[in-house]
Formats: C-alpha cells, structure tokens, sequence
C-alpha cells in the first residue's frame, strides 16, 4: 500500500491526470482513483474527435471521462477547444469544398474567414453547453505561440492564424464565456512557457487581449519536461510572470522524458533505462513539486500526461526507429509499479 498523491497535495491544489476512456477500468482504472482527483482526456475532448464531420457530434468516449470524473468526485479540464492539430480539415474547406488558405481573392477571403469564425462559434457553443456543469477549467486555445514563425510577434502560423489573424483567439475566448458563464476558468495553454522568447510573446499577446477585454483567467503551462532540461528556476519565472498580469496558473500536460533533447531512443526497453537515471528522475520530480507547493498561492491544477509508463505519447517519437526506444516519463513503471518518479511526488525519497 502506498499514499495517494492528491492526499498529499490536499491543502495546496488537486492533481490531475490525462486519460483514454479505455483506462477507466482495472489496474489503470483504480490507480486513477486513488492517486487523483482531477481528470482530462487525453484526446477525445479534441475537435476531431468531437465533431469529425461538421453537425455530427460524437459524444460517447468524452462522456465516459465526464461521468467518471463525476462519479469519482474528481475535477475536470476540458483539453482543448481550439488547436491546430487534431482539428478536422472540413474546418478550413470554403462551401466549395476549396482550402480557405489558398483564396487569393479579398472578398472571398473575407466569406471564408466569417464562416471560419462561425463555425468555431458553433463547436464552442455544443460542447460547451453539454458540458458547462461538470468543467472547473477550460483549455480555450492550444499552442498558438510559435517562436520560430516568420511574423515578428511570434503567432503561430496555423491555418486558424492565415484566415483570420488573432481573431479565431478572440472569438474562441469570448464564444466560451458566453456559454460557459462567468465562473467558468479559461486558459490559454502552451508549452515551453519557460522559454525565452516564447514566454515573452505569450505574455506579449495575453496583455494585448486583457487589455482589449478578452475573458481569460489563466495560462495553462503544459510542462513536457526532461531529466535535464529546464531549470526549476525558469518554471518559477514564468509563473511568476503571468501572475503579474493577475492570472491564475495551471500546470496542465506534466511529464518528465528520461532523455535530454533531442530524445535518442537509445533505451529499448524499461529495464533498459539505468536506475541513475530512474533515481536522477524522481529527484526533479521532488523539486519541481516542491516548488508547485511553495507557489500553491499562483497554481490551481497540477495535471500529469499519463498514467503509466506502459502508455505514453512521447514513445510516438521513435515510431521510426527499427527498434522503437523506450520513454518513462510517469510516476508508475509499466508494470504500475510505483518508482522513483513516485516517490519523489509525494516527497519521500
Ligand atoms: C497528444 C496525445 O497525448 C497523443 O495521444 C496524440 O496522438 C497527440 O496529442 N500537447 C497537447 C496534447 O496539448 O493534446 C498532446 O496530446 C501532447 C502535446
């Protein structure tokens, strides 16, 4: 028998974890339970997955998490509303069925961009009114900062961003509040949010959309981290940063690569991975819990991205591999053992 984690975490935030509805049951199902009091769906909240053709919604997979979450007393994230992945292409199609990107004409390009918009109004007001009871937080907009692109305010350069500039973020935040009401919590979710120049762009836009009243409440920081990268002294800054603008921070996609960037996939396997490593690991967990504890005044949600190292996205990286390598980023082995990780989170390693 081991402690639970959101016991441990009971005076300071709930900690969350993002599931398949299939991982609801058995071993996956009762670790999900006890150590959690928060939930979110690792994809079946996504458009594409929600609305695949446009007016057919398919609500069974996000329901089961939402009647878990119930059932269980936990909290729910809603992830995501608007992002540039996972969003079905029908989105960006004019009546036509043309790409709305590659009109040239500045008339249809404006058509194209109203019924852009009207269409995220539309998804937004359906998803939102089915669920409004049951979500203590809403990601609102994914990853709409890019360093690297080519306009100097660091926007990403989606299709969402080429047919109507920052207003899909506006109306996305505006849309949400209309329907979700005004204790709803709205987030603006990215990663590398301790990065610079990335966090300054994000800090940039977000006071530029406060200032024009746009309803957002808080940044989600996704905080896909690794053994080796970053500081905790950088996490610190950033939270600091967007509390200065009197938001609310969430730590929204935690999960810790046991490889430094870029990941070399070197480990074939669990066993493979040295206990250095493992036990390296479970240090910066401690830290960097730690320092979620010590902020609990800025931070509502600490929401980990798996349940056990037997499943986790980050293995998709070495899908190309002729051995795929092995990551191990969770606080359970693959067997759902607790590990070094683990124990590190509840502070006693
Ligand atoms: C990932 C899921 O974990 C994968 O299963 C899926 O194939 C791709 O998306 N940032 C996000 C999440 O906001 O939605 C992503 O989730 C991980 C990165």
């Amino acid at each position: 028998k081991v402690p639970s984690i959101h016991h441990f975490y009971e005076d300071s935030f709930p900690v969350g974890v993002a599931v398949e509805p299939e991982q609801l049951e058995g071993i996956e199902g009762r670790i999900v339970d006890k150590h959690y009091n928060s939930i979110v769906a690792e994809n079946v909240m996504k458009p594409i997955s929600l609305q695949p053709e446009e007016g057919k919604f398919n609500w069974g997979p996000a329901d089961k998490i939402v009647e878990f979450a119930e059932k269980n007393h936990m909290d729910l994230r809603f992830h995501t509303l608007v992002w540039h992945n996972q969003v079905p292409d029908w989105f960006f199609k004019d009546k036509d069925g043309n790409e709305m990107v590659d009109e040239t004409d500045p008339k249809q390009r404006e058509k194209n961009k109203k019924l852009l918009l009207k269409r995220l109004e539309t998804h937004i007001k359906k998803v939102v009114k089915r669920y409004r009871d049951e979500v203590d937080a809403w990601d609102v907009v994914n990853e709409v900062i890019d360093p690297y692109a080519s306009n100097d305010r660091g926007l990403r350069e989606s299709k969402w961003y080429q047919i109507t500039g920052t207003d899909y973020i506006k109306v996305a935040f505006e849309t949400t509040r209309k329907y979700a009401g005004e204790d709803a919590k709205l987030y603006i979710n990215d990663y590398n949010t301790n990065e610079s120049p990335k966090r300054e762009y994000l800090y940039d836009l977000v006071k530029e959309m406060l200032d024009q009243g746009v309803p957002i409440d808080g940044v989600g920081h996704q905080t896909h981290i690794n053994v080796a990268w970053p500081s905790v002294e950088s996490i610190r800054e950033s939270i600091e940063l967007f509390s200065s603008l009197g938001l609310d921070n969430q730590i929204t996609e935690l999960d810790m690569s046991v490889y430094p960037y870029p990941p070399s996939g070197e480990y074939k396997s669990y066993e493979e991975i040295p206990q250095e490593i493992l036990d390296l690991q479970g240090q910066r967990y401690q830290e960097i819990f730690d320092l979620f504890e010590e902020m609990d005044d800025q931070i509502s949600n600490v929401t980990l991205w798996g349940v056990a190292d037997d499943k986790t996205w980050l293995d998709d990286r070495f899908n190309d591999q002729e051995v795929p390598g092995k990551d191990a980023p969770m606080p359970f082995d693959p067997n759902y053992n607790v590990k070094p990780a683990y124990w590190g989170i509840v502070d006693l390693l």
